[in-house]
């Protein structure tokens, strides 16, 4: 039990800061045990703030204060008070100059907030309040500074010392220490600060900006990865100029670094002109890394490099807004991967990825508006809601402009509010001003939690070929705030004639019909209709194409309809989306009725998707995925954790056995013995071959079963490799044994490539797959100091296996309460993400219910739990 509840903050309780802070120097003397921070503060008096009792209270979390001074006088007890948060200065000047020196100790940082040790390095993580734990300050983001930072540390142990901005000089102290020093010359808040000491491989390469700047370009890595770096720099230059030609962006400093670290509790970090990443967004090599490895490696690249335009030079006001600087981050990562890659397959995959983890959090006790109102930990707001609903709200707005107008608002957001903090109403006002649309009514997308839905009737008229399609916006209660009004929503549509053709579409209130293809229609009210005229017959209406908004849709379509819309819509994504509801619809039939036979056509339009020799092959694996066990249970009232599994493998059997020739014939003539290649087609054809060896290998027979082996032990490409142990692991007994020895022994040098050893035995649906778990933990190369091994092993097991974590006996429940448990004192941050295994569980059985909120209560009931666990178990406790 929290001994006193912590402090929820909320929205309305913002005030401007009553103090501002011009310049920081720092001054590290770097070491693991105690390093010394010495920090010179220009301060004074915010005009712009209501003066209040004359202190100042400065944030600072495990320091050891050593010395304080104000304008060189040493302060006396009396003047300041320390408490464990915060150092608070009593009457302090208008306008001062205020020296700290602290004591902090990174090698016993486990928290990986603040500066710590990874490896023989020394870095830092202080996004969100991260600062507070290297020296006194305002850590918030609306104080925006400038900084220099003089790094001392060991020549020999840490030749590399990195910070923001432009490297200043450099200089051999003679007594086995050296210094280095570095400024920054563009204000930011204290949550973009780093500093990186270590002895590092360096690769260096080059960038020419639009206007001719010369930036020079280096990744710095472990020794042991140098040749892993080639990708990540290339995907960096192509952001680069990918942000110049779509949004004007251009670099703003001298040398742009990337520090990848093996211990980082996210993915990467945005701070300014020295991005950290955790390692596995940084490195590969065709055959340490799979294809998603890459290309999440080129989204996470360029999603940091766009910070540097939204988030660093215009950053938020308060924590509140993250999603002004995330949502629009991602909606630019997502595009750029869009347009490197094949932009149907990257839909589909952003939109699988949104379903699969922003719908659930969206309806469950964690439910919170994309800009939250009200928060206890702010390290809990790094959600899919925040990140990937925040884009898809961008990506409306871009929609509902259009690429003009959406362009000139962001020139002139970039224009009118480079190098200040601020809030998500003047991103939308910028938009407005452009467009000149009133985007008013839009922010209630900002503040309403819940997935809206779309209930769509449509009516055919045949004496007066009219189409009237009408659309009614639902959006789900929370019981503790008021509906915020109807939403203003995109809904892309299409018209197919019977031979799967766009018609074109005119409404009968225009002169005139657009041509054939997609358009976008409006809705603002809470109900809609829309006619179409001059029809010969009664169309099929392909809905939400693209996904334009983050809503579900409730059609009517017959199992006809579906197949027709898979096989022929023109709309890529919808092709996927309406194979998803059929095999959605069939799969949840399953569950109830477990002999119900597959309607006609089923297996038929699979078959011609498999052999579509036009079609991308990429789009065709997506579309012959079927949804996961965990959507489907999202989709039921109750989830039927067994029913849903059986459902499923049964499906996947008759496709297997019926189509074990097509599927043979794919395999084959989708094997690719050339070089790596990352081109869409060269992926699109690995999946494909992919797809068709899992559906092989779920009857597997010894034909199947020496194909899998044969691939696994060729060695082409990690991606076919890890395929093949996949399915390898599934068929058990000695053959995964062997493999899985195998590939250990090969690998055990490799971090990132041990991580997936850990991970496919977590996600192994096989009966015993927690008594493995268990005893991994007791494996020579497993650890729960590093974020990355324990989210491979236990955040595998416990958030991506459904059926074997929701067994019935509550084992994979306790397992998890004693992981969180052991963790939480450590590293809360990792902690509280992996409780939220526990968040849906109201909608499970009576039996599974108990069993995880007596689980919950056992956290609940612990003392001294973290902020973050606290939060998330008591919300998830209701
Ligand atoms: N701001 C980082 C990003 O989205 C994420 C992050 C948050 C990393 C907090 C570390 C800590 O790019
Ligand atoms: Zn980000």
């Amino acid at each position: 039990m929290y001994r006193n509840t912590p402090p929820t903050i909320h929205l309305k309780d913002y005030r401007p800061p009553e103090f501002l802070i011009d310049q920081v120097d720092l001054r590290f003397e770097l070491d693991p045990d105690t390093t010394q921070v010495e920090a010179t503060l220009a301060i004074r008096r915010n005009p712009a703030a209501t003066r209040g009792d004359g202190n100042l209270r400065l944030d600072g979390e495990q320091l050891e204060l050593e010395y304080l001074a104000i304008d060189d006088r040493p302060l006396a007890r009396s003047e300041y008070r320390v408490e464990p948060e915060a150092l608070i200065l009593r009457r302090v000047p208008d306008r001062f100059r205020l020296v700290t020196r602290v004591r902090i100790h990174p090698a016993r940082n486990t928290a990986l907030e603040g500066l710590y040790q990874s490896g023989s390095m020394l870095c830092t993580q202080c996004e969100a309040e991260g600062f507070r734990r290297i020296t006194y300050f305002l850590d918030r983001p609306d104080v925006m500074a400038r900084f220099s930072t003089t790094l001392i540390a060991d020549r020999d142990r840490f030749p590399i010392l990195l910070a923001n901005g432009n490297p200043g000089p450099s200089q051999d102290l003679g007594d086995g220490r050296h210094l280095a020093r570095w400024d920054d010359p563009f204000p930011k808040p204290c949550y973009l600060f780093a500093l990186v000491a270590g002895d590092l491989h360096q690769v260096e390469d080059r960038f020419t900006t639009a206007s001719g700047r010369e930036v020079s370009l280096r990744l710095f890595v472990e020794p042991e990865h140098h040749d892993q770096c080639e990708h990540a720099m290339r995907s960096l230059k192509k952001a680069m100029r990918w942000d110049e030609e779509r949004y004007g962006r251009e670099y703003d400093l001298d040398v742009y670094l990337i520090v990848a670290v093996s211990h980082f509790n996210m993915g990467a970090m945005e701070n300014k002109g020295l991005n950290i990443f955790n390692a596995k967004y940084v490195l590969a090599r065709p055959d340490t890394a799979t294809d998603q490895d890459y290309l999440g490696i080129q989204g996470v690249i360029a999603h940091e490099y766009f910070h540097n335009w939204t988030g660093n030079r215009i950053t938020c006001r308060d924590w509140f807004q993250l999603s002004l600087k995330e949502g629009f981050t991602v909606f630019r990562d997502q595009e750029f991967s869009a347009d490197m890659g094949s932009r149907d397959v990257t839909r589909i995959a952003d939109v699988r990825n949104l379903r699969n983890r922003q719908f659930p959090e969206d309806s469950g006790p964690l439910a919170h508006p994309v800009r939250p109102d009200a928060y206890i930990e702010i390290n809990n707001f790094y959600t899919a809601t925040v990140y990937e609903k925040g884009a898809e709200l961008v990506r409306m707005l871009a929609t509902l402009l259009g690429p003009d107008a959406f362009r000139r608002g962001t020139d002139l957001y970039f224009a009118r509010h480079d190098g200040q903090a601020v809030t998500i109403e003047d991103f939308i006002a910028c938009l407005a001003e452009a467009s000149g649309r009133d985007l008013g009514p839009f922010l209630r997308w900002y503040a309403q939690p819940g997935t809206p839905e779309l209930e769509v009737r449509d009516q055919w008229e045949d004496e007066t070929g009219t189409y009237r399609l009408t659309i009614r916006q639902r959006i789900p209660a929370t019981s503790d705030r008021p509906s915020s009004g109807p939403l203003p929503i995109p809904v892309a549509v299409g018209l197919l004639d019977a031979k799967g053709r766009d018609l074109p579409l005119h409404l009968a209130d225009e002169p005139a019909p657009t041509p054939a293809g997609t358009r976008v229609l409006e809705l603002h009210t809470d109900e809609t209709s829309f006619r179409f005229v001059g029809l010969a017959a009664r169309p099929i209406p392909s809905l939400l194409r693209g996904f334009s908004a983050p809503v579900k849709v409730r059609y009517d379509y017959s199992d006809q309809d579906l197949v027709f819309l898979m096989t022929h819509d023109s709309d890529g994504f919808n092709r996927w989306d309406a194979a998803q509801s059929l095999a959605q619809r069939l799969l949840l039939q399953g569950v109830s009725e477990p002999n119900t036979p597959l309607p006609s056509g089923f297996i038929d339009a699979f078959r011609r998707t498999l052999t579509d020799e036009d079609a991308d092959p990429g789009l065709r694996a997506e579309i012959l995925t079927l949804p996961s066990e965990a959507y489907l249970g999202d989709q039921m009232e109750t989830v039927d954790v067994e029913g849903i599994h059986r459902a499923r493998e049964t499906l996947i059997g008759q496709i297997a056995t019926t189509l074990r020739a097509e599927l043979l014939a794919t395999y084959r003539a989708n094997q690719d013995p050339g070089p790596y290649r990352l081109t869409p087609l060269a992926i699109g054809r690995r999946a494909l071959k992919n797809l068709a060896l899992a559906y092989l290998m779920h009857t597997s027979d010894d034909e199947t079963l020496a194909l899998c082996q044969a691939q696994f032990a060729a060695h082409q490409n990690m991606t076919d490799v890890m395929a093949a142990l996949r399915w390898l692991v599934e068929a058990g007994g000695e053959t995964a044994d062997q493999a899985l020895d195998a590939f250990y022994r090969r690998w055990s040098d490799d971090a990132l490539v041990v991580d997936k050893w850990f991970g496919i035995q977590a996600l192994s649906q096989r009966d015993d797959t927690l008594l493995r778990v268990e005893s991994l933990l007791d494996h020579e190369a497993f650890t729960m100091t590093n974020p990355n091994r324990l989210r491979s092993l236990v955040g595998t097991f416990c958030l991506m296996n459904q059926l074997r974590f929701h067994a019935a006996s509550g084992a994979g429940y306790v397992f998890l309460v004693d992981r969180v448990l052991e963790l939480d004192p450590k590293n809360p941050q990792i902690a509280a993400r992996l409780v939220q295994a526990l968040a849906q569980w109201r909608r499970f059985d009576e039996t599974r219910r108990g069993l995880m909120r007596g689980q919950l209560e056992r956290l609940f009931h612990t003392p001294d739990l973290s902020k973050d666990v606290y939060e998330v178990v008591a919300k998830t406790l209701g």
